[in-house]
């Protein structure tokens, strides 16, 4: 008997090192210890053994049974572990990895984004951003600016009228009434917006963008507003930029002025540059020192404040920063144009 429960292990050992397969672990179990297995087998022998002999054939067919049983359990058991692993790493999901279908997603439109430089710059040096309506009124947008019955800009080909009183506004300006309407000074504040006019051509659109500024206070001069229009455009177009303040005439400013840059396209050096027309240099803005019959219609003492106002095209400056040469470009909504900033 232990001569054949020897053989019985060798032949076991051979047979459990050739399954490698789970399904052939298993049908191994069953050939040696279902219930009509080779160990069943076995121990139904005991009773045709010499009655001395059946005690030791017994307790040696339990160990080798038992000692087949772990082998074959572990075998089992270390199966089924690499085949969840394999599972496992198989299903896994890498989330770092870029999905398989291209998503295209929007982008800010490039006046958007000079906008936003614009506010950045303006927030950092402690000013208000405010908002009007785009659909005013003939006095916030003409009359409360200083702006004469018989001014040009109020004429029917430069302005879109809704009717009589109303109009789209041609500017940003008549925030600053609404602002100072509704708020005593000190103020600083900035105001972008779109503002609409009958124009269309390469450097004109019906509707375009504008950024107003302003700042009232006791004691507020020329030198603040050179300084702090100096230090914005050299903040926007780069720390040499030349900035020079030209005498120039608004309604609602006195004196006022008109500020201009060095080119940016041919810095100042090319006779025959198409941007600047080889001047050297590009209007930005007009601004001036708010003019006293302003403060009077929104019941401001001009005899204890003064203040300065500004306002400047943002697609202008898009164009000049970007080199687009024809404003049009912006609302045409074409990809490949809009998705170059
Ligand atoms: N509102 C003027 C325009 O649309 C721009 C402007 C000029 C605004 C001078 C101002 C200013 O505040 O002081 O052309």
């Amino acid at each position: 008997m232990i001569a054949r429960l020897q053989a019985l292990e060798d032949e076991f050992k051979s047979e459990l090192e050739e399954s490698s397969a789970k399904d052939a672990v298993l049908s191994l179990k069953t050939k040696y210890l279902g219930r009509k297995g080779l160990f069943a087998a076995l121990l139904k022998e005991i009773p045709t053994l010499a009655p001395e002999d059946r005690g030791a054939a017994g307790k040696a067919i339990n160990i080798l049974k038992r000692k087949i049983e772990e082998e074959l359990d572990s075998r089992i058991e270390t199966i089924s572990k690499t085949e969840r692993l394999q599972e496992l790493s198989s299903e896994s999901i890498d989330v770092t990895l870029p999905g398989r279908i291209a998503v295209s997603s929007g982008r800010l439109h490039p006046t958007t984004m000079i906008m936003d430089e614009i506010e950045d710059i303006f927030l950092g040096l402690g000013f208000d951003i405010a908002e009007g309506p785009e659909l005013e009124s003939d006095y916030y947008n003409f009359e409360a600016l200083n702006i004469p019955k018989d001014h040009p800009a109020r004429e029917m080909q430069d302005t879109f009228y809704i009717d009589e009183e109303h109009l789209l506004r041609t500017h940003t300006s008549p925030v600053q009434i609404h602002v100072m309407e509704n708020s005593p000074p000190p103020l600083r504040v900035i105001a972008p917006g779109a503002v609409y006019r009958r124009d269309s051509d390469v450097t004109h659109t019906p509707m375009f963008h504008q950024v107003e500024g302003f700042m009232v206070d006791r004691g507020v001069t020329f030198a603040d507003l050179k300084g702090l229009l100096t230090l914005f455009l050299q903040r926007l177009f780069g720390k040499k930029t030349p900035v020079r303040f030209r005498p120039s005439f608004f309604p609602f400013t006195e004196p006022s002025a008109e500020v201009d840059i060095g080119c940016v396209i041919c810095r100042s050096k090319d006779s025959a540059c198409r941007v600047c027309k080889g001047t050297g240099w590009l209007e930005i803005l007009g601004s001036g020192l708010i003019h006293p019959r302003v403060f009077e219609s929104v019941n401001y003492d001009s005899t204890e404040f003064t203040g300065f106002a500004f306002g400047l095209g943002i697609e202008r400056i898009a164009m000049l920063k970007y080199g687009i040469d024809d404003i049009r470009l912006f609302y045409e909504n074409d990809l490949d144009f809009l998705t170059q900033f």
